[in-house]
């Protein structure tokens, strides 16, 4: 059979402190009800002091333990950030440095949202091609650096966490089976970083400004992600000739609760087979889904059929068809 990449590890790191509805009311101009029921968000998580790659560092020495692996047999490091500790070196080099791996390269990548789908891509493409057996794929972010906390639009939405994921190959028919990705890059407008990167180097002036925060008009992201998250689930399902019935579980981006219910009215699975946890962390970018997969890998079977789906700055969206490899049958 034909090599596929599997799961065959998952861990995650949360931060401890929580910040919680009822503090966030205590910094901005707004209330539990608008904040629930505009976002299903009752909970996030905030990173003190330290950067993304803690989380990372955590999520991977986990991943290690559980999986009986020795840093030295890894061979490739894929972390996905938008908040990477420095714009160089890459997150993934200092997480490699700090756990022990010594047999890889290791890279950042960045496609916002959407960037650990690309990033589990990117990795099976390593894995089916025979060149690498044993690949990390971190998602990881510290949203809380670049969020405005005097920004009701944006600082009610964000949290931070990190989870890591470990791919093996598997010839089996088990594993990462189809994907589809897109980019629209009239999507900047609509939400991006004003500054810090080359196009505007830090100043006095882009710091008074409030320049290195996230920006977002969020009504035109919501539109723009229902529609897109809708098609590259159907254009998968489609391709596989899957319908409903035969997709055991729907993992979902956690941006906003009424995205993934607008998206499902259309797809129509039962509420019972999709993930979410968004209320208790909010959207942590590149960690929503590999945090979904640890908490609900106890529930999923060997063999079933699993949906991954996103949507992010850029814009970026992509959506994977997976057979889980893990647990009993
Ligand atoms: O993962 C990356 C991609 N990002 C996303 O997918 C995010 C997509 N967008 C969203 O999730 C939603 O658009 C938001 C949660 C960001 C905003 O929700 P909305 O329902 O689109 O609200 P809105 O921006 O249209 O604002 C409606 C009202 C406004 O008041 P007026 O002008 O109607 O008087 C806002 O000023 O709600 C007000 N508002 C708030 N009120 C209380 C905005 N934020 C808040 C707030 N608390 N935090």
């Amino acid at each position: 059979m034909k090599k596929m990449a599997a799961f065959t590890a998952i861990s995650s790191f949360i931060p401890e402190f929580v910040l919680d509805n009822a503090l966030l009311q205590q910094l901005v101009d707004t209330n539990e009800e608008w904040i629930v029921s505009r976002t299903g968000i009752k909970e996030r998580r905030i990173l003190k002091d330290k950067g993304t790659s803690h989380m990372a560092i955590n999520a991977v020495k986990l991943l290690l333990e559980k999986s009986n692996t020795s840093p030295t047999e890894i061979d490739l490091v894929i972390c996905c950030t938008v908040t990477p500790d420095y714009q160089f070196p890459a997150t993934a080099n200092i997480v490699s440095e700090a756990c022990g791996i010594k047999n890889a390269f290791s890279f950042d990548l960045n496609a916002a949202c959407s960037g650990f789908i690309y990033g589990l891509v990117t990795a099976s493409k390593f894995i089916e091609s025979g060149s690498h057996k044993k690949v990390i794929v971190i998602g990881a972010d510290k949203m809380s650096s670049i969020i405005n906390y005097e920004d009701r639009q944006t600082c009610v939405i964000f949290g931070d966490a990190g989870a890591a994921v470990l791919l093996e190959p598997n010839e089996d028919g088990f594993g990462i089976i189809d994907a589809t990705m897109g980019t629209d890059g009239s999507g900047f407008e609509f939400l991006h970083q004003k500054a810090g990167g080359s196009a505007a180097t830090p100043t006095f002036k882009t710091i008074e400004a409030n320049e290195h925060f996230v920006y977002q008009e969020g009504k035109s992201v919501f539109k723009v992600a229902v529609t897109k998250v809708t098609e590259c689930v159907e254009e998968i399902m489609l391709r596989n000739h899957l319908t409903t019935e035969d997709v055991n579980w729907f993992v979902p981006h956690q941006a906003n609760i009424r995205i993934i219910e607008s998206v499902n009215q259309r797809l129509k699975f039962k509420p019972e087979q999709v993930t979410v946890n968004i209320q208790k962390y909010g959207n942590t970018t590149n960690g929503t889904i590999p945090l979904c997969l640890d908490e609900w890998q106890h529930q999923f079977k060997k063999g079933d059929n699993i949906i991954l789906a996103t949507f992010g700055g850029g814009f970026t969206w992509g959506a994977i068809y997976l057979k889980w490899a893990l647990g009993g049958q």
